[in-house]
């Protein structure tokens, strides 16, 4: 910001770098998958072929969940919502990665410009932070936490059901079914790595030497929470690519490599 306070220096930044390239490229990055999700959510298609259900429509809240046959409704939640059942269930993933402490960090650089770049004004005559509306709202990550935890074990068992061929029969293995594996994985590591998961489980103690379990998940969760960047765009990829194996073998552009 320039303001009164500051040393009067005339250029915009004395970076020499390319500074611009890591915003521009997670812009770029962004972007895509917004572009990408937001097709397939409202597409209310191809997002089942046995035994795999889209991580993006699960679970499947629509009635039209209920004609499939072995479909991937989940008689728990019922099946009452008219439109797409992503445009429900993405919300909670959406509201998760949306508040992220890294993701905050991802698109106030690349989108708002706010900062572009460490040590580069940015164009924004005032700057509140996130004090006051709509930014305040980012303290609802702690609460999208644990909706995000909810969602990652439905893609659990969503992933058991995975060892199941095209018939329903448990003891096999497709492509899909790694696909689906690497995702859950990926996932839950994100999930893991959050900061206000990191604070669940290490924050407010004042003696870890009382609190040997709690202070080993802390190490567990702080190792990976220094890869949370790493985690959110791998995690974000893979999701993204198993929505796309599903929405492939559903119009038949492929078939599932069957492994056993
Ligand atoms: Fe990124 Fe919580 S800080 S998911």
């Amino acid at each position: 910001m320039r303001t009164g306070t500051r040393a009067a220096i005339a250029e915009r930044h004395l970076r020499t770098d390319r500074w611009w390239l890591a915003p521009a490229g997670t812009a770029f990055g962004l972007f895509a998958f917004i572009v990408y999700s937001t097709w397939r959510a409202f597409a209310n298609a191809d997002y089942y072929h046995a035994p795999y259900v889209s991580p993006f429509y699960s679970p499947c809240l629509a009635e039209s969940c209920e004609q499939m046959q072995g479909g991937p409704n989940w008689a728990l939640f019922g099946e009452w919502w008219p439109l797409s059942p992503a445009l429900i269930i993405l919300i909670f993933p959406l509201g998760f990665r949306l508040t992220c402490y890294y993701y905050r960090k991802a698109y106030y650089r690349s989108f708002w410009a706010s900062p572009p770049a460490c040590a580069v004004a940015e164009p924004h005559k005032s700057y509140s932070g996130e004090t006051r509306f709509p930014l305040i709202l980012q303290n609802l990550h702690r609460y999208f936490f644990y909706a995000a935890v909810l969602v990652a074990v439905i893609l659990t068992w969503d992933t058991v059901l995975g060892f199941r061929n095209a018939d329903y029969e448990w003891g096999h293995m497709g492509l899909g079914t790694v696909v689906f594996l690497v995702n859950i994985v990926l996932i839950w590591a994100y999930t893991i790595s959050c900061h206000s998961c990191r604070h669940i489980v290490g924050g407010r103690l004042k003696h870890f030497s009382k609190h040997p379990v709690r202070y080993r998940m802390w190490s567990v969760v702080g190792r990976l929470n220094a890869r949370h960047m790493q985690l959110a765009w791998a995690s974000l990829l893979s999701v993204g690519l198993a929505d796309l194996y599903v929405y492939l073998l559903a119009t038949g552009a492929i078939t599932d490599l069957q492994l056993f």
